[in-house]
């Protein structure tokens, strides 16, 4: 049975995908059958003539995952806006069952799977008749997330209004990373401190710019992830 864990963040381009290319690594350098997914992608660029989902292909290249990329996400779209409109824009509409059927190959291959979400925690997948939140993927999907959150300054606001709006979803938070940690900024060190204290969530991992590890015993990753049925 496959174990699943969801990578959401305090907003896009916060660093989901730099952190979930370091979380994979770690797993695959520790002999685990560890893989991606994420349900929908905006931005994607062409390479070759070919549409490239460029977060997957990025966290395959850094964890040495040997798949098409392509074979890890299920909707992708050039125009870089929210998903519900880039599926608009190219006529190409989120379905759920499609997602539970590539989720469901993805999990017939791989034993931990980090599943990358779409922006922040509030983003709209689907907003006609058949609507779709993130949050709705998230569940249906039985995962369980982390929040990657910025070390700086604004940090406390966003990842305590991240976990709050989770939990008042029905969401559990397994844990916290910081992203952009310096270890000797006194800032820095009080705002996991503060998250902790108001969020009653752990702070499992601090990443330094540029860092090529992550620094989290293998134990405590494992124990992140959540069996996904
Ligand atoms: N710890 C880090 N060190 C250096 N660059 C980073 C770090 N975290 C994120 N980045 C860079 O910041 C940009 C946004 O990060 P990304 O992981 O793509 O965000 P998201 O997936 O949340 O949209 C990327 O160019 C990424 O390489
Ligand atoms: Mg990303």
């Amino acid at each position: 049975m496959s174990k699943g864990i969801f990578i959401t963040a305090t907003g896009t381009d916060v660093g989901k995908t730099y952190v979930t290319a370091l979380l994979v690594k770690k797993l695959r350098e520790s002999g685990i059958c560890a893989g991606y997914y994420k349900a929908a992608l905006s931005g994607a660029e062409y390479c070759n003539g070919r549409l490239v989902p460029g977060d997957a292909q990025y966290v395959c290249r850094m964890a040495g995952i040997e798949e098409e990329p392509e074979q890890l996400v299920s909707y992708f779209y050039e125009t870089a806006v929210s998903p519900h409109l880039a599926a608009v824009i190219h006529k190409q509409p989120i379905e759920k069952e499609v997602i539970l059927q590539d989720f469901r190959k993805v999990k017939e291959r791989y034993d931990y799977i980090t599943v990358e979400g779409s922006g922040g925690i509030i983003c709209p997948l689907r907003m006609d008749e058949k609507k779709l939140m993130l949050e709705d993927v998230i569940k249906m999907l039985y995962l369980d997330v982390l929040i990657v959150a910025p070390a700086g300054l604004g940090t406390i606001n966003s990842t305590i209004l991240t976990v709050e709006y989770a939990r008042q979803k029905g969401i559990e938070v397994k844990g916290i990373i910081l992203n952009g940690y310096e270890p000797d900024n006194v800032m820095h060190k009080d705002n996991k401190n503060q998250i902790e204290v108001l969020s009653a969530v752990p702070v499992i991992a601090c990443v330094e710019n540029n860092a090529e590890e992550i620094n989290i015993a293998l134990e405590c990753l494992l124990d992140v992830y959540g069996e996904v049925s």
